[in-house]
């Protein structure tokens, strides 16, 4: 079984094929960084075009790397949401054609729930698993109890972890994207110079907020001038964000134990799950409950094709195919 997995929600234009034996076959994306690089973000115009200009070459690049035709492609998934709707539009359209023309299944994926399987696709994680997700869209806890079946905990209720890395790393210059540039300058900064709150963290909610961190922040490197402060003010930030982090997934085990339900591990899935220091942290908070960390290596935490074809080849094997009239979704929550 070879499926062809299609990703164009927000800035990267994404294609894979993998097998049912979990082999990526091929993994292909072209990350519009050149594109959005002169606005310091992503722009949902320039993003749906740079995804039209590309989506072809990217799917052939893909087959070409598995060596395959596309006739010997078994079925097509494509993400139809959440994300931004034009990019989403012509990855599914895209999706939907080859299906149609080839007359082979179509999966309509959504982005969020692929990202919470792909851990499935390089680990052996059997269900139910505690997911953490955290990337530039979104950041919620989640209790994974099928490819269907998602029981959220808790979610971000302003700004998502990825988006507060990308304004801060914005706000102190250090460019664009924010995340991975801000986790290169934390690692030589003093992680105890600067004092910043932690929002939401008194309580028992799993729910989190990243607004006012990004608001104190600010207001801190107006009193910072030279470099060694701003690098001292990354570390102090991305040590605050590891602080909310662990918090909120103890209170999450806490939930799950007094609950009664029998996780098997934590999985960290999303873009932000490919910082090395948020991974080393919540390693070390499950070793101290007795549980594993499944961490996805990195290029299947940030947007990618495979975990999109991956997440088709489970519903397929469960038989659950969708009709080519599937709408594209901007909003379509987990589950
Ligand atoms: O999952 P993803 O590729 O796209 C969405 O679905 O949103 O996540 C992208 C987000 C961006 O906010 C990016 O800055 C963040 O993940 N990110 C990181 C790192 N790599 C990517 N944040 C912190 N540390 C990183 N190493
Ligand atoms: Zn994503």
């Amino acid at each position: 079984m070879y499926v062809l997995g299609i990703e164009s929600s927000c800035d990267e234009t994404a294609a894979a094929v993998v097998t049912e034996g979990r082999k990526i076959l091929a993994n292909v994306v072209y990350s519009q960084l050149e594109e959005h690089e002169p606005f310091g973000g992503v722009v949902p115009e320039v993003a749906a075009r740079a995804h039209l200009d590309k989506i072809r070459p990217v799917v052939e690049k893909a087959l070409t790397e598995a060596g395959l035709d596309v006739s010997e492609i078994t079925a097509v998934a494509g993400v139809c949401g959440p994300g931004l709707i034009g990019g989403v539009i012509v990855g599914a359209t895209f999706a939907k054609s080859i299906a149609m023309a080839r007359n082979i299944p179509f999966i309509a994926v959504n982005h969020l729930e692929a990202h919470a399987i792909s851990v499935r696709l390089t680990e052996d994680v059997q269900f139910p698993y505690l997911l953490l997700l955290a990337s530039g869209g979104h950041c919620q806890l989640c209790v994974v109890n099928g490819i269907d079946h998602f029981e959220v905990l808790g979610k971000t209720i302003d700004d998502s972890v990825g988006e507060s890395f990308d304004k801060v790393a914005k706000l102190l210059g250090l460019g664009y994207p924010g995340g991975p540039l801000l986790e290169k300058r934390a690692s030589r900064g003093d992680d105890r110079r600067f004092s910043l709150p932690t929002p939401l963290c008194s309580g028992e909610s799993c729910d989190f907020s990243f607004s006012g961190l990004k608001t104190a922040v600010l207001a801190a490197s107006r009193k910072c001038f030279g470099e060694e402060d701003r690098t001292d003010l990354c570390a102090s930030f991305q040590r605050t964000v590891i602080t909310v982090l662990a918090r909120k997934l103890n209170l999450a085990l806490d939930i799950c134990g007094k609950r009664n339900i029998g996780i098997t591990c934590v999985a960290v899935a999303g873009g932000v799950a490919a910082n090395e220091a948020i991974r080393r942290e919540l390693r070390s908070v499950c070793a101290s409950r007795g549980l594993r960390l499944s961490a996805p290596p990195a290029f299947l935490c940030t947007d990618n094709g495979a975990m999109v074809a991956w997440m088709g080849a489970e519903k397929l094997l469960a038989g659950q195919t969708s009709e080519l009239n599937f709408p594209p979704r901007p909003r379509w929550p987990m589950g």
